[in-house]
């Protein structure tokens, strides 16, 4: 049987296993998945040893995603341009790190979702790891704009130029792309406006931006998910934004992602996705 796995730390509240389960029994593929939850300092050690024994693949997760990536051998064009990989694939002795946070965000706002990215206004809220893992992905959509804010606007600022400077992404694609900080978003509408921050976290409150950004027909798309509205959807809300998404349907499609580039089939991810909004978020 082979063998995959999710290596976090913290690792135990990963969704991961129960829906590789559900897309394994559902394509019927002899596999088996597990939790890996290795101290800190022992992360490519615990990498190691499980291609040592013959594991196949990789789920990365907290804090482990840069370090993922500077282990592999090879690196795809995502996982490049993230400067992190969530997935690992071991074959012939190499370790190959890709990064579907992206995709997964990508195919669930045009399939799911049934929006559209050509020609849109995008606003892209954070720069930190979960932010600079979509913005390549966004970016090959071809939207009108994208906008990257933050509150530290310097970091903004440095994410795109690191994307720049990796040369991963066209001239022609980072051409419709700025940062800046939160207090200098333009105050109109954004056909998308993605909270890539980890604000609404812990009780904490939505992103300082100017509420203008939220029109009738902007999809608000928060990366987070839980019970209930998050406190960004909240506000969105409060706009008359009619479009709101948690991030739980991007969670199931960057796993379907990796489950594709190990397995080489791609599961259906609608009732796995309806399965775990009724398990978790009842
Ligand atoms: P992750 O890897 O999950 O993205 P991170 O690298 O710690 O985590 O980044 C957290 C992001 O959330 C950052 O963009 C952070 O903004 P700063 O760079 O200014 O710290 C953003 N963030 C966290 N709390 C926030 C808040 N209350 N308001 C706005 N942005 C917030």
């Amino acid at each position: 049987m082979d063998r995959y796995g999710v290596i976090g730390n913290p690792v135990a509240h990963s969704s991961s296993p129960q829906i590789h389960a559900l897309f394994a029994k559902a394509t019927q593929q002899d596999m088996c998945y597990e939790r890996i939850g290795p101290e800190l300092e022992q992360f490519e050690v615990a990498v190691t040893q499980f291609m040592a024994e013959g594991g196949k693949g990789l789920n990365v997760t907290l804090p482990f995603k840069e370090r993922a990536f500077a282990l592999a051998d090879v690196r795809s064009t995502p996982a490049r341009a993230a400067g992190a990989a969530n997935t690992l694939t071991f074959r012939d002795g190499k370790i190959f790190a890709d990064n579907t946070d992206g995709v997964g965000l990508v195919r669930d706002i045009l399939q799911n979702r049934h929006a559209t990215l050509a020609h849109r206004s995008i606003l892209l809220i954070g720069a930190g790891g979960a932010a600079r893992g979509v913005i390549q992905p966004l970016l090959a959509e071809s939207p009108a704009r994208l906008t990257i804010a933050n509150r530290t606007a310097n970091r903004a600022l440095t994410v795109l130029s690191q994307l720049r400077a990796s040369g991963v992404v066209s001239e022609d694609l980072l051409a419709n792309c700025e940062a800046c900080g939160l207090e200098s978003i333009l105050a109109e509408h954004f056909d998308l406006v993605i909270n890539a921050t980890s604000s609404s976290l812990s009780g904490g409150s939505a992103p300082a931006v100017p509420v203008e950004v939220f029109g009738p027909d902007t999809l608000a798309y928060d990366m987070v998910y839980g019970k209930g509205l998050t406190p960004f959807l909240t506000m969105a809300r409060r706009q008359g934004t009619k479009f709101l998404s948690d991030g739980l349907g991007m969670l199931v499609e960057q796993a379907a992602e990796s489950f594709y580039l190990w397995r080489k089939v791609f599961p259906h991810t609608a009732p796995v996705l309806h399965q775990l909004r009724v398990e978790l978020l009842g």
